[in-house]
Formats: C-alpha cells, structure tokens, sequence
C-alpha cells in the first residue's frame, strides 16, 4: 500500500523546489496531494503541482467546489503523513499557535498523522528568538523538523535557513523501500497492567502509556509495522500502529508471545506487574473484616522470555528506578539478556511515569548514551534513532 501525503506549500522563493518534491515523492510509490497557502502562488502555479502529483492542488479553506469533493476534515484524515515544504516563519508562527485561518493550517489542527517541516526563510529570521521559540514548542509536540541547511541565501546573505534539498527531504523521510525500518516487524508494549481482585478492584500501578505510545509512533514513522500491545490507556492510538488491548500482565504474555516469532525488534516499554493476586474474588470482596491478606504469586517476565529465545528478535527492555539508576539497569541488560535498555528515574519530581517528560540514560553492550529531560515524543525519537542504529548495526554484523 503506498504512503498518503499531503505537501503543504507555504510562501517562500524554495516554493519552487516543491515541483521537483511532488516528482520524487511519486517516484517513490507515495500517493501525494497538494495544498498550497496563498502566498505560495506567487511562487508557483498551482497547475505546475496538479500535473505533477495528477490532483488537483488544493488552496482555498471555503471553497464550495473543493469542499464538496473531499472536505477538509476527509484530507485530513487521508494523510499518513503532513509534509510542509517550505515552511516558512509566518508558517511555522501560526502552527506554533494552533490557528486555523487557512487549509494547511486548519489540516495540520485536523490531522493525526505525523507533521514534518521542512523550513525555509533568511538566516535572521531562523535565528530570531520568536522563530526559536516557536521551533521548540512544534518539537515539544512531537512535530519533526528537517533542517534547514546552512548556506547561501537567495537574499545574497549566507547562515542558516535553505530548505533542504529535495532529495535530503527523501532521505529523511525514509520513505518506501529506502525505509530504514521498512518491512521490519515491530512489537511494543506500553501501559500498565491490571492484576484483578475482584471484580471491582485490581491492583495497578501509575503508567500513563505515554512513553510507549511515543515509542510506537516514531518507530512506525520510520516505516516499521508495528503492533503495540498496551495494558488499559486513555492515550489515542499512534499513527499507523495496530493495537492489541490487554488488560493483565498474563494476558500481555499471551498476546506478545503470539506474535513474536514474526518480529524483528521487540521494545518492552509497559509497566508490568510484578505480581498478581494468587486468586480473583468472583464476588465483589466485602469489608468485614479489620485486616486483609492478599496472597500474590510472581508474573512472568515477558521481555527475559524473549530475550532468551532462540534467534529471537533484538530486545530493547526499560528499566523504572527509584535510585542507582546505572547500577540497576546494568544488571537488568546483563541477567535478562537484553541487546539494549532505557533506563528512567521514577517516583521523583520530573520524568517517569504520568507526566508528559522523561529523560533516559541509554545502555548497551559496550555503550551508553544521556538522553536529557524532555518531552517524551522528542525523547521517543532520539531512543528510535538509536535503536535503529543498534538494530542495523547488530544485524550487519549478523550477516558477515
Ligand atoms: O507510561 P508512562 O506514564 O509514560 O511512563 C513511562 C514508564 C515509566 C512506564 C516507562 O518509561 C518505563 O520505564 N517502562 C518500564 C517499567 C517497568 O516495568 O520497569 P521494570 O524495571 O520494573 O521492568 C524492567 C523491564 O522488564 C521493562 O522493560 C518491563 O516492560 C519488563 N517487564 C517487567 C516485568 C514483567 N513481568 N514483564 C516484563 O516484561
């Protein structure tokens, strides 16, 4: 099936440059649409992009004609990807804000699938404060950036701020068969689990799946097929991710194990329970009396059960401390066995477990690597590059 994208076109002189992007995408078996601002006209022609993506390029948010074929709200949903190329600083500025006074604003508001910029515009306005500032809260919302190149301007000056060239944007985009994840099976699991009591009550602990969730959209953003198996979330499901919904730490053991053998990479991002009550009431427990025992018996340890399988997929485990971070994830990755672990503090001020930010200390044989407090969709693509990198690398070495 191919790739849905939709080029945004805003209004800088690198307009032109979407011409050649429009031809390259479909080169690459990706169906693309057009929808171009109005100051992009006056840089190209929308009939330049119509001949070359074979649709009609969209401009106008109210326009009866467009509308009545597919709505705003159907191109929005069509997209598995946004690709805004150039995107200018009047551009990013609005997006930064969440308005919604054109069709490619309104779209980016109206779409789930993942937004990626492309930027373009002179150096002093890339590096203006209000430029940067907008910058960091479309990353802080998960959108990627790609670029810009340094170099000489169309204004005669030279700095920071060329759109990438269209053959970088591919590049970056890993689309199709050039995917660097692409046709790899990918299982996640993120989310807490639910031990049941009664029928009632269970016992659970504070995972939010919002790490996990990250995980698994940016690991599909890199053209993997990932299934994520996640434990009871409010989280609405990534981009391009199958879900398969658990409830119970047996259950997630069922369902991973089902699915592994097909797997090339496994991430184990869920809040397992460690233990289970020995017994679920079948009535509802009653309070009658001044103490209760709970009698708990151990879960299986889903991600040490893959990890020893026998040319089992590459393993990437979390480990949730309270202290002696390092310490304990080494010996997590060494007794279970893991190709990789993400290590995160839990229980303290910042990061872990509910909030929206996080920060991972990164191990592996033969190396380690900081990844500093920040939004867990940002801190999620900086731990899929390099699982990526580990993955690629670990699987040459297998084929020499
Ligand atoms: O969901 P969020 O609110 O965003 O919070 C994110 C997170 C803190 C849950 C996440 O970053 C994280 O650390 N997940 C792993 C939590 C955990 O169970 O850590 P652990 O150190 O207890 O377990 C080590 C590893 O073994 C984990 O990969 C875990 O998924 C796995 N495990 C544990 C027990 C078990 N029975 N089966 C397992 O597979």
């Amino acid at each position: 099936m191919s790739i849905k994208i939709l080029l945004g076109v805003s209004g800088g002189i690198a307009a032109y440059k979407a011409a050649e992007l429009v031809r390259r995408l479909g080169e690459r078996g990706a169906e693309v649409r057009v929808v171009m601002t109005a100051a992009a006209r006056s840089f190209i022609t929308p009939l330049t992009l119509q001949a070359l993506s074979g649709h009609e390029v969209r401009c106008d948010l109210l326009d009866p004609g467009a509308e009545a074929g597919m709505d705003h709200i159907e191109l929005a949903r069509w997209a598995d990807l946004v690709l805004v190329a150039p995107a200018t600083a009047d551009l990013m500025a609005r997006l930064a804000a969440g308005l919604a006074d054109d069709l490619l604003t309104t779209l980016a508001l109206a779409t789930t699938a993942p937004l990626v910029l492309a930027p373009a515009m002179n150096h002093r306005m890339w590096l203006n404060p209000a430029t940067q500032e907008n910058l960091a809260r479309l990353r802080d919302r998960g959108v990627r950036i790609l670029g810009p190149a340094e170099g000489d301007q169309a204004c005669g000056e030279w700095g920071p701020g060329r759109m990438l060239e269209p053959g970088e944007i591919l590049d970056a985009l890993v689309l199709g068969a050039d995917s660097q994840l692409a046709g790899r099976q990918v299982l996640v699991t993120a989310g807490p689990t639910r031990e049941a009591l009664d029928p009632v009550r269970y016992l659970s602990n504070r995972s939010s799946g919002r790490m996990g969730y990250a995980l698994a959209e940016s690991l599909a953003a890199r053209g993997a097929e990932v299934t994520m198996v996640s434990g009871p979330s409010a989280l609405a499901v990534p981009h391009r991710v199958e879900l398969v919904a658990v409830e119970s730490a047996l259950e997630m053991e069922a369902a991973v194990m089902a699915r592994i053998g097909a797997c090339d990479l496994f991430v184990a991002a869920a809040a397992v329970s460690d233990y289970r009550p020995q017994a679920t009431a079948e009535e509802k427990i009653k309070k009658n009396q001044a103490e209760l025992h709970l009698h708990l018996v151990k879960n299986p340890d889903i991600l040490a059960r893959v990890a020893a399988l026998n040319g089992g997929p590459f393993t990437v485990g979390f480990a949730a401390e309270t202290r002696d971070l390092e310490e304990q994830a080494r010996t997590k990755l060494a007794a279970k066995g893991l190709d990789m672990i993400a290590a995160n503090l839990v229980g303290g001020e910042t990061g872990g477990f509910e909030r929206p930010e996080n920060a991972l200390l990164v191990l592996w044989p033969g190396g380690r690597r900081s990844l500093p407090l920040g939004p867990k969709a940002r801190l999620a693509e900086a731990l899929s590059d390099l699982i990526v990198e580990r993955y690629l690398a670990d699987a040459a070495s297998q084929d020499s």
